[in-house]
């Protein structure tokens, strides 16, 4: 994980409501409140001998790092236009590789701003369950939050953004504590090792987020805990050693992701993946 160091602050505007709201997230996370006493954030974290300062305004709350340009916060991205490309018959390479039906149920093992994991809510409906893990602290809590409070119109978005059961916790631990054959697909996306062309949208959460490969015993304990499928999310032709053999891979269409689909255990070839 990387370690960055950061305190709580507020935007400039004197406002009490802030500074309280600012106050519960430093209690919540375990770091300092600051007052921002009119400063600009780089005079801040200098003062205070930190690199970021997690900014509390009207607008949103974000990790800012001054040195660096970068804000990191909860924002749904793409999940919108995805959910709509689904309804408009397009299909979603994604949903595609999980062979995803209304009534499942997903585990997503790297939730990160919990993107694919509202798509995959959004298919799934009210009679399925996605429940996210997140390791990072700080992810985690903003995504938590953000998943209950991002105001988002139409297609059933932010209904299905509220159903989700985010939780903070390493899938790496998680994972073995959970009952064989308890969620219908067990899913990663976990940060590609090489970031040469990795979108714009992505590059404050490389920032924060956790980096170490996930290990070829927690993709079998996936598979332990998967019913139908074990759905990774990777760049095409990456060197993958970790991965168990019998995968098969979905394309991701006209992208350079594809997703490696594993059978659950007891099952060497998985559930046919249908077209890439
Ligand atoms: C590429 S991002 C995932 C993006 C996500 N699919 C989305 O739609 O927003 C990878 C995320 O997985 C998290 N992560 C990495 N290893 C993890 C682990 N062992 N357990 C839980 N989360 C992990 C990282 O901190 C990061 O937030």
């Amino acid at each position: 994980m990387t370690d960055l160091p950061y305190v709580v602050t507020t935007s400039r505007r004197l406002d009490p409501e802030l500074v309280a709201r600012a106050q519960q997230w430093a209690e919540r996370l375990g770091a300092p409140y600051v007052p921002r006493d009119d400063r600009s954030l780089t005079k801040l974290c200098a003062a205070e001998g930190v690199e970021a300062a997690l900014t509390v305004t009207p607008l949103r709350v974000g990790l800012v790092v001054p040195a660096e340009d970068v804000e990191y916060f909860f924002h749904p991205s793409m999940a919108r236009t995805r959910v709509r490309n689904i309804r408009d018959g397009m299909g979603d390479p994604m949903v595609r590789a999980m062979q995803l039906q209304p009534g499942d149920s997903v585990l997503d093992c790297t939730m990160g701003r919990a993107v694919d994991a509202t798509v995959a809510s959004s298919v799934v409906g009210e009679q399925g369950s996605v429940v996210g893990y997140e390791a990072h602290p700080l992810v985690a809590a903003l995504t938590i939050e953000g998943l209950q409070s991002y105001e988002i119109e139409g297609l059933g978005v932010q209904e299905a953004m509220r159903r989700i059961d985010a939780r903070h916790g390493d899938c790496r631990e998680v994972l073995p504590t959970l009952e064989a054959r308890s969620f219908d697909i067990v899913y990663f996306d976990p940060f590609f090792q090489h970031t040469v062309e990795q979108s714009q949208a992505m590059q404050p959460l490389r920032r924060l987020g956790l980096h170490e490969p996930i290990p070829a015993a927690t993709y079998e304990e996936a598979r332990r805990v998967a019913k139908r499928a074990v759905v990774i999310k990777r760049r095409r032709e990456q060197d993958a050693p970790q991965l168990p053999a019998a995968a098969r891979v979905v394309s991701g269409g006209g992208s350079r992701i594809e997703y490696v689909v594993l059978g659950p255990v007891g099952r060497d070839e998985p559930a046919d993946p249908g077209q890439g």
